[in-house]
């Protein structure tokens, strides 16, 4: 694999799409358990869990539902700490056993704002499956039920992660590299 270059950054591979794959694997037949019988709703937050959702929500072998919410925190490679909802829920999920599908955890905000708003409309029960979790970023105490991978306060592009819209694309994921 080689590095790319998006807006004159550089970036280099990091975690390879079959890595990736197979670690989706793992965490549907986790959830598949879980869930037997309970038809959850899966909420993928666009535009980044995407690639995430459509992967773990295809593996998942009992009834299930999905649906989708937009949420927008990040400018360029930092957060800019205010989450905006931008795209609301339609479905009723008064009730429902929620799994909220996200591509990465950062700071936290976004995910913990996404969860006050989920709470206020009566759900059974809400889980967090995450891609991507940054352990030493976080300043919230979200703690993730599913997560892929546990990576390095770093910035990463790739199977649905973006910077500033692109590389969203790309099957394998890259971080930043820092000598450029
Ligand atoms: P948080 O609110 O700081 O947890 O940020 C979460 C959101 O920021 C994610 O849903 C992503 O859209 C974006 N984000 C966080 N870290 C990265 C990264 O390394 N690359 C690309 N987007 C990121
Ligand atoms: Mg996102």
């Amino acid at each position: 694999m080689k590095r790319v270059a998006y807006k004159g950054l550089t970036f280099e591979p990091y975690i390879e799409s079959s890595r990736i794959q197979a670690r989706i694997t793992e965490l549907a037949s986790e959830i598949t358990k879980e869930y037997e019988g309970k038809t959850p709703l899966f909420i993928c937050v666009l535009n980044g869990a995407v690639p995430f959702a459509a992967a773990l929500f295809q593996q998942i072998n009992t009834d299930c539902e999905i649906t989708f919410i937009r949420l927008k925190s990040y400018e360029g490679t930092s957060t800019t700490g205010v989450v905006k909802e931008v795209l609301g829920l339609a479905e009723d999920i008064s009730g429902r056993d929620v799994i909220i599908v996200e591509d990465i955890i950062d700071t936290g905000f976004t995910i913990e704002r996404l969860i006050e708003g989920i709470k206020g409309k009566a759900p059974k029960s809400v889980k967090i499956a995450t891609l991507l979790l940054k352990p030493e970023a976080l300043q919230t105490d979200i703690k993730p039920d599913y997560v892929g991978f546990s990576i390095p306060k770093k910035f990463i592009i790739g199977f649905g992660l973006d910077l500033d819209g692109l590389a969203r694309n790309l099957p394998d994921i890259y971080v930043l590299c820092e000598d450029k």
